[in-house]
């Protein structure tokens, strides 16, 4: 999916020839230290760099047989194929019901019960219905953290996107309400592919099915996660997953 990706801030070479292969209806962990490229990394899988000045890219991201960065490409709707999740949730200012239907609302849908039904179906598909079902109509700033962030996942659906990209999504969380977005994770990956870059192994360990470790900018080491735990190839990788740095 990810072929011969290089990308500079201005002279930073941020990324250096990435080339990986995320696996549909899987779970896919890039871990790595602080600074190594993972954000910038994801960012790349839905053009999210393309707003940053001074960002330079070369290679080929190949989406469903397309490379994302072809001229003809339509970035919006490659975000709309490729969603994303972020490291503080960040539900709009506005009621619970509004933040899932704004997207559809974007893409011209006005029809009040499929509205209804979306957002019903995708507060169940984020696991957040139950506790919220009898106050649709409050305000998403009156939710904990967790809950927030399980409203942000649901309001990515709310679109229907095929690809899941979250960038640390429970850093701020606590371990319970992490927890519940960790066996989101495995829930969603029956419908959707889910990249989920992590500073926490133990996390990555846990809830994914392929790990990539990053360094400097490089992507070191690539595979099954049990490999990567268990009996990773390169002593850098061991290094980061033995604890002695990072
Ligand atoms: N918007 C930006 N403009 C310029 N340089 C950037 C920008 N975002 C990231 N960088 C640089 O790119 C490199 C990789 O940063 P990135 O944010 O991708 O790392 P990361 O692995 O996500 O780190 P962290 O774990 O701290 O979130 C760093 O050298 C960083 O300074
Ligand atoms: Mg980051």
């Amino acid at each position: 999916m990810c072929k011969d990706l290089n990308l500079w801030y201005d002279d930073n070479h941020a990324l250096k020839d990435i080339n990986m292969d995320i696996i549909k209806n899987e779970i896919t962990a890039i871990i790595g230290p602080s600074g190594c490229g993972k954000s910038t990394l994801i960012r790349s899988f839905n053009r999210m760099n393309d707003v940053i000045e001074g960002c330079k890219i070369k290679g080929d991201i190949i989406f469903e047989g397309n490379n994302i960065y072809r001229k003809s490409a339509n970035v919006r709707t490659v975000r709309s194929r490729i969603g994303m999740i972020f490291q503080k949730p960040n539900p709009f200012p506005m009621s619970i019901y509004d933040n899932i239907t704004y997207g559809p609302k974007v893409h011209g849908i006005y029809d009040k019960e499929i509205l209804d039904e979306t957002v019903d179906e995708c507060l169940k598909r984020s696991a957040l219905w139950d506790e919220v079902k009898d106050r649709l109509s409050h305000s998403a700033l009156s939710l904990s953290g967790g809950q927030q962030q399980r409203l942000c996942i649901a309001r990515a659906l709310s679109i229907e996107p095929e690809v899941l990209l979250m960038d640390e999504p429970t850093s701020s969380l606590d371990p319970i309400a992490t927890a519940k977005i960790e066996d989101l994770c495995r829930e969603l990956k029956r419908k959707y592919t889910v990249i989920i870059v992590t500073h926490n192994m133990q996390q990555a360990a846990r809830i994914s099915d392929y790990t990539g470790f990053m360094y400097l900018g490089e992507l070191i080491e690539f595979g099954r996660t049990e490999q990567i735990f268990e009996n990773p190839q390169k002593e850098l990788t061991e290094n980061y997953i033995t604890g002695r740095f990072g």
